[in-house]
């Protein structure tokens, strides 16, 4: 079987359910839609906020959204998705993002990090957005390396937003004793949740639109299964729709029907 086959075969201008969405083009369900306006309200605020879902949720999906819909609004993304780098590392690159050139140890370099934020709203007019995806990831003395960096006193507005990005336990991390101080300065805590199936049901149809079918090509029945195995989460859906139609493909189907879906049930949820 081939792509181009399938394609043909379902009357398709493109491969459905990619991952490389342009920000125009993505779903807008509640969820999707509320991230977005929380997020720009936080980056407006120039506050600390804290994004969590679960996994294939849409995070960065809607982070990015957000952050192109900023424009033309003066700001400089910072956007660090992989925080197993380390505490230095993370400031090494807060600094190095804003044109500075870090300092060797880490006594200097949070000082550092803090006055290239605060020079870049101060000077450039321009407010730092410092986005830490995978933020679940982050070791202790990364987050006590934020509270630092979040660390003024309590009556000047911070120079930046800083927005935490990850997966649910990241809530309980922040929560523990010593980053008491840090749990306080949170300003925006919002929960990414899933697609409701109606929600699953538009979402299956904005893809499929998207790719040249304005028809019904997935079956109601198919559409509650998707839903259901997926439990509403777009990355999900995206695997099952695509192993779905791939097997209603090689049954020589017309539509992707509930016995179609089965199969793609049963292959992506063994591996
Ligand atoms: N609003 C949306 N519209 C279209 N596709 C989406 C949307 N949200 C998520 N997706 C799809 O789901 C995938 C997973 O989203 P992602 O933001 O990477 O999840 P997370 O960061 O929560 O793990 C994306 O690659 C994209 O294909
Ligand atoms: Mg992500």
């Amino acid at each position: 079987m081939t792509i181009e086959r399938l394609q043909a075969h379902y009357g398709l201008t493109r491969t459905p359910f990619g991952r490389d969405l342009a920000p125009g083009m993505l779903h807008r369900h509640t969820a999707h839609a509320e991230a977005i306006a929380r997020i720009t309200w936080c980056v407006n605020e120039r506050a600390l906020g804290v994004i969590t879902g679960e996994v294939g949720a849409g995070k960065t999906v809607a982070v990015r959204a957000a952050l192109t819909g900023l424009d033309p609004t003066p700001h400089t993304t910072i956007y660090l998705g992989n925080p197993t780098i380390g505490a230095r590392a993370t400031h090494h690159a807060i600094v190095a993002a804003l044109g500075g050139v870090p300092k060797p140890h880490m006594a200097t370099l949070i000082p550092q990090a803090a006055d290239a934020l605060a020079t870049e709203q101060a000077e450039r007019g321009r407010t730092p957005v410092l986005v830490i995806d995978e933020a679940h990831l982050l070791d202790h003395a990364q987050l006590e390396g934020i509270r630092m960096l979040t660390n003024q006193d309590m009556d000047s507005r911070s120079p930046f937003a800083c927005l935490l990005v990850g997966q649910p336990t990241l809530r309980r991390k922040i929560r523990l004793g010593v980053l008491a101080a840090l749990d306080q300065r949170i300003a925006l805590r919002y929960t990414l949740h899933p697609m409701t199936p109606p929600e699953t049901a538009g979402y299956l149809k904005h893809h499929l639109a998207l790719a040249g079918r304005t028809d019904t090509l997935f079956s109601d029945d198919a559409t509650a299964l998707i839903h259901q195995t997926s439990r509403g989460l777009p990355r999900a859906v995206n695997n099952l729709a695509i192993q779905a139609l791939v097997a209603a493909f090689t049954a020589d189907k017309a539509i992707v029907d509930e016995s179609a879906t089965r199969a793609a049930v049963a292959e992506v949820t063994s591996e």
